[in-house]
């Protein structure tokens, strides 16, 4: 089998970078390990920035989102029980964002690939790469028990962190950047009312708490919990209590619970490696780089990255600028580490850190009400969070 260009992971990245070659003729086959059932089962962040929004309406992927997402133009901050408000409009020349769930984009790219006919395989296994260096290179793999062989000229491997793409390229060959936090998120999805019509971000002395949302009746909220919580030790009502004491007063006594729908604990990890590149070999999505989720800018900088391989894929087969490749890594990274920093910054200043002395508390506190009582702060949080412009491909 022969194609342009050999995907590896069929998560956002994959999805959204096939779907967009697909519409520019740009021939491309996806394999993913898992069924679509099992990659839609994955629960994840559900905050879109707008170059993300944009580049899903390129890949005419947007329909649903347009409808049904609720586009958000603030979220708060509150620090010890006091709520300070966000304006990103306002702080960010008119830009919002887009509370969407990462399942919603993951169904219609993969919906969007069924009508445009591209080649997708699920449930492969050992997927091997081979000659990347190469001019010639090929992905092998297995399915259904046969071996099959995809020549290609380019693989763009957006397997996320644990996939066979990074892997492959020599350690020697690569720079691994890395800050495990010492706690995870707890997380609790459930058919209620949000707390709030916007995101809440709290900081407060038992601990950091999020009251985001997946729709007007659909909840998501989060606990900062220790790396030796167990998910069995949280019954609904421990995290409910628990959500309510770190929420401000007057939130607490709206906040509606129910049932869980679906509970998990995710630690918190920041990870790049460099370069993005090896031979023919593009790492896309957490397949390079990994946030904390605070800031939810995992999703949006998959896309980022997707954007930048997909501009220059265009360029090498319709103008022959072969010349581009080389930039992805450099292009990508430049913007990568500027989400680095801000996801980083986010999740020390809202985080209680098991070791931090009351100095640097006091430190990290006074720096965040410092960035809160002016303009430039504010200015800084909301272009961060409403996302960086995207890097040209010229
Ligand atoms: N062979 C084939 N597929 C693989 C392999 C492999 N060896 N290893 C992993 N995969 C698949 C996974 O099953 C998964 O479906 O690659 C896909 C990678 O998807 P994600 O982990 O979602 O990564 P990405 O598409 O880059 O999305 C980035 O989504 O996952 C979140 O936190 C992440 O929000 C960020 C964004
Ligand atoms: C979510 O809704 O899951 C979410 C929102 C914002 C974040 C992280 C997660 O920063």
């Amino acid at each position: 089998m022969k194609t342009q260009v050999a995907i590896i992971g069929a998560g956002p990245s994959g999805l959204l970078l096939g779907q967009l070659l697909q519409r520019a003729g740009i021939d491309n086959v996806i394999l993913e390990r898992q069924t679509p059932d099992y990659v839609l089962g994955r629960i994840r962040a559900g905050v879109l920035e707008q170059g993300t929004m944009d580049l899903l309406r390129e890949a005419g992927a947007s329909q649903r989102m347009d409808a049904e997402g609720l586009v958000h133009d603030g979220f708060e901050l509150v620090l010890d029980g006091r709520r300070e408000r966000i304006d990103l409009k306002r702080h960010s020349g008119g830009k919002t964002v887009m509370v969407y769930g990462q399942t919603e984009v993951t169904r219609d790219l993969m919906q969007a690939r069924e009508a445009s006919g591209g080649l997708s395989f699920y449930e492969t296994s050992d997927v091997q790469l081979h000659d990347v260096q190469g001019e010639k290179p090929y992905v092998t793999f297995s399915k259904d028990g046969e071996s099959v062989r995809l020549d290609c000229d380019y693989i763009a491997g957006c397997d996320g962190f644990h996939g066979v793409s990074r892997q492959s390229i020599p350690a020697d060959k690569l720079k691994t950047y890395e800050r495990v936090y010492p706690f995870g998120w707890l997380g609790l999805l459930s058919d209620t009312p949000p707390v709030n019509h916007e995101l809440i971000y709290a900081s407060s002395e038992r601990g950091f708490s999020l009251s985001s949302m997946r729709s007007n009746t659909r909840s998501r909220y989060y606990l900062q919990v220790g790396l030796d919580e167990k998910v069995e030790d949280w019954s609904d009502e421990r995290f409910w209590d628990e959500l309510k004491r770190r929420l401000p007063e007057d939130a607490a006594a709206r906040l509606v619970t129910g049932p869980s729908l679906e509970k998990s604990i995710a630690p918190l990890r920041s990870f790049v490696v460099e370069p993005l590149q090896f031979g023919r070999l593009f790492l896309v999505g957490d397949a390079g780089h990994i946030v904390p989720p605070t800031g939810a800018k995992g999703l949006n900088l998959a896309a980022s990255d997707v954007n930048s391989l997909y501009r220059i894929l265009v360029k090498v087969y319709g103008e022959g600028r072969v010349d581009l490749l080389e930039r992805y890594s450099e292009l990508a990274l430049r913007r990568i580490w500027k989400a680095e920093r801000f996801s980083w910054w986010m999740t020390s200043m809202l985080h209680r850190f098991p070791d931090s002395d009351a100095f640097t508390r006091k430190m990290l506190d006074t720096e965040l009400a410092y960035y809160l009582e002016s303009e430039a702060g504010r200015t800084c949080i909301a272009e961060n969070y409403v996302g960086l412009p995207f890097e040209e491909v010229a």
